[in-house]
């Protein structure tokens, strides 16, 4: 083998998801209600103020519209016509934007791991792998939620967004061999958490457009809903009478010129503020809005309204570990569509890559999930990874040979994880990100699930009905090898990096950004989502989950937004029942 091998997988996992065949022909929807915040008043009133456009302010926003005067604000813009956005085949290309215009912000954990953080209205929706998956029943019951409201506002979801993928030989290869090795039963097509193997939905339709949290707000009353884009929010404003509790009544926010403006709540009891910035931007919203730890927003010279210790506290992001498979025969690329639930605490997944596409394709500079621009898993070394030494990496995957994009990973994610970490401010600056730290594998039970779940990926690549897209010379040591000489993000290597699983597992870790936590319900807020210690804000978004729920969070995340606003609305009007 005189090729080195780091640089085929490099290749191979750059071809990954790049290809040609679908065009951009989504058309922005009639949204009369979405202006540019340039065009806003200096300041103007509401009944409820949601700060972040993402993957539950959307739902939440569309629903709470239906009856009230509502105003969205997002920091990025919209996602319709961005073929890097609604192009299943453009996967890599948002997350490897790097220009302030990008709707993907990166930032780095203190760990080591290359992440992704979304800046688009539609939120995480619009950069994720499109995989489509419910809650378990167990999950819904322990985290208090009505079951018939979940499941209707799944529904309510499902009804505009999600599809059932379609099945090609890969996908079906690696469903079969979990099958083989146990993983069982065969569930079928289901958006249902369940153990043993399933096909689960995609936010991708079948000519590979994606639909995003954004077209939820095809739902909402246009007379009630006022969305403003680049619309970035600096501050939650309270109002502090002597001893009574800080009550939110406003925020500040600037349009893409730099103009400051300020909307308020009206004057009505019930009008709230609801927060859906996500993991990163809701905890660092609240300390710059002095509701958190009072030393560390006093070092930063923050006023502290509310010293709430726990607000940046238990982040956690799953781990996620893959192993590369070259693969003799032409595959399909898909994301993903097969999950093995297993009874131990790890999810196997898998994604399928591209027959390099060449020509005019490769003018796109779009190299997918692992490309070099993407950052995790990568040609060029961590520390060598400047914007010169990437576009040579480019070059070099561009000359390569077909063979080398011939392939796919499975992948296994931990559950929960068990093990936190928290997060920090940098500055005042709300663009710039915060600091964060995970903490991967620090409990040893994450790392156990995800060496019990490397064993069952090795049994699938080692099955009869995966044969056929594994070379025979190639053992799955050598795999393993292969994918542990790559470098990984910014994390050291060792000798024992691909013949120890506890090493392999800490070596080669890379997140499916899944991460939550912040702002927790029990610490951070009540059960309605309400934030202890202050009146008449609310956070719903991924920073409140103590877990995250299903394979993959996002069903849960757009079924939470519309399952508040229906609670919401049902508080407010007793003739509103959810039918
Ligand atoms: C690359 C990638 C792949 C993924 N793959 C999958 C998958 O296949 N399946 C799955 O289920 N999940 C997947 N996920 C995870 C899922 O998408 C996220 O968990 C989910 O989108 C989080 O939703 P959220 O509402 O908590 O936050 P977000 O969707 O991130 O929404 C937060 C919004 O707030 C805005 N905002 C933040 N701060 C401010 C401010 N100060 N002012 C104004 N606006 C602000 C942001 O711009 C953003 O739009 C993936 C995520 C990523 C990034
Ligand atoms: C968009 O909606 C507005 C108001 O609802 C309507 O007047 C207009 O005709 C619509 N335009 C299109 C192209 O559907
Ligand atoms: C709330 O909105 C719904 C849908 O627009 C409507 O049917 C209902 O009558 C409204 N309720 C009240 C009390 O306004
Ligand atoms: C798509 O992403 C690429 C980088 O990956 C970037 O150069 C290009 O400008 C983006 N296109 C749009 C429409 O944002
Ligand atoms: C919700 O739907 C699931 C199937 O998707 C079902 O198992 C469960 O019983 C339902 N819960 C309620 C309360 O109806
Ligand atoms: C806080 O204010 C003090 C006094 O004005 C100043 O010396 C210090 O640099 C400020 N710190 C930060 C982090 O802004
Ligand atoms: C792993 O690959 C490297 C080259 O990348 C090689 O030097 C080493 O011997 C291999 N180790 C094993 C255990 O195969
Ligand atoms: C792998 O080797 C390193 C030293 O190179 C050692 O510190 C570590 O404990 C080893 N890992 C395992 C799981 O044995």
């Amino acid at each position: 083998m005189g090729v080195g091998w780091w640089r085929l997988i490099g290749a191979a996992l750059a071809g990954m998801l790049f290809f040609h065949g679908f065009c951009s022909s989504e058309k922005a929807p009639n949204y009369t209600f979405m202006k540019q915040a340039t065009s806003a008043p200096y300041i103007s009133y509401y009944d409820y103020i949601i700060i972040g456009g993402g993957t539950a302010g959307c739902p939440l926003a569309a629903t709470l519209s239906q009856n009230y005067s509502v105003l969205l604000l997002e920091r990025g813009g919209s996602p319709y016509g961005n073929p890097n956005i609604t192009d299943l085949g453009a996967f890599g290309a948002a997350l490897s934007d790097l220009s302030p215009k990008s709707p993907s912000q990166r930032f780095i954990s203190e760990d080591g791991v290359i992440n992704a953080r979304a800046r688009v209205l539609g939120g995480g929706s619009c950069l994720n792998a499109g995989f489509y998956t419910r809650a378990s029943t167990d999950y819904v019951k322990e985290v208090g939620w009505d079951g018939r409201l979940v499941n209707e506002s799944y529904g309510w979801v499902e009804k505009l967004v999600a599809f059932e993928p379609p099945m090609k030989q890969w996908q079906t290869a690696v469903r079969d061999g979990l099958v083989e090795v146990g993983v069982v039963p065969n569930n079928g097509f289901t958006y249902d958490h369940m153990y043993g193997t399933k096909v689960g939905g995609t936010i991708f339709d079948a000519d590979g457009h994606r639909h995003t949290a954004a077209d939820l707000l095809e739902y909402a009353n246009p007379s009630g809903l006022t969305v403003l884009l680049h619309a970035n929010v600096h501050k939650i404003l309270f109002r502090i009478k002597g001893k009574a509790r800080p009550l939110a009544h406003g925020v500040n926010f600037r349009d893409a010129s730099g103009i400051k403006h300020k909307a308020y709540l009206k004057i009505g009891s019930g009008n709230e503020i609801i927060v859906s910035a996500g993991a990163l931007g809701s905890p660092q919203l609240m300390m710059l809005s002095g509701v958190g730890p009072a030393e560390h927003l006093k070092a930063h010279n923050i006023t502290v309204v509310l010293d709430q210790p726990m607000v940046g506290q238990r982040m956690s992001d799953n781990p996620m570990n893959a192993i590369f498979i070259p693969s003799p025969l032409p595959v399909e690329v898909s994301l993903i569509q097969v999950v093995g639930i297993t009874h131990f605490g790890s999810y196997i997944e898998a994604a399928s890559g591209a027959n390099f596409a060449g020509g005019s394709q490769s003018d796109k500079k779009d190299f997918g999930m692992f490309s070099p621009q993407t950052g995790q898993l990568s040609t060029v070394p961590p520390k060598q990874r400047t914007p010169e030494a990437i576009a040579k990496a480019v070059e070099t995957m561009s000359s390569l040979d077909e063979a080398a994009f011939k392939g796919g990973f499975i992948l296994e994610k931990v559950m929960g994880p068990i093990s936190t970490g928290h997060l920090e401010l940098r500055s005042r600056n709300p663009s710039e990100n915060p600091s964060v730290t995970f903490n991967y594998f620090k409990e040893p039970q994450d790392l156990q699930r995800c060496v019990e779940g490397i064993k069952i990926i090795e049994k699938v690549i080692d099955s009869t009905s995966f044969s056929k897209f594994k070379y025979d010379y190639l053992s799955v040591p050598t795999l393993m090898n292969m994918t542990a000489s790559s470098p990984v993000n910014l994390l050291p290597r060792h000798d024992n990096s691909s013949t120890s699983l506890e090493q392999y597992c800490k070596d080669t870790v890379m997140t499916i950004w899944h991460y939550h936590g912040g702002c927790q319900v029990g610490s951070v807020v009540d059960h309605d989502h309400k934030v202890l210690g202050v009146d008449a804000l609310r956070i719903i978004d991924g920073s409140t989950f103590n877990y995250s729920p299903g394979t993959n969070p996002q069903a849960t995340v757009m079924m939470l937004g519309r399952y508040m606003g229906v609670k919401i609305l049902s508080e407010r009007l007793a003739s509103d029942e959810p039918k």
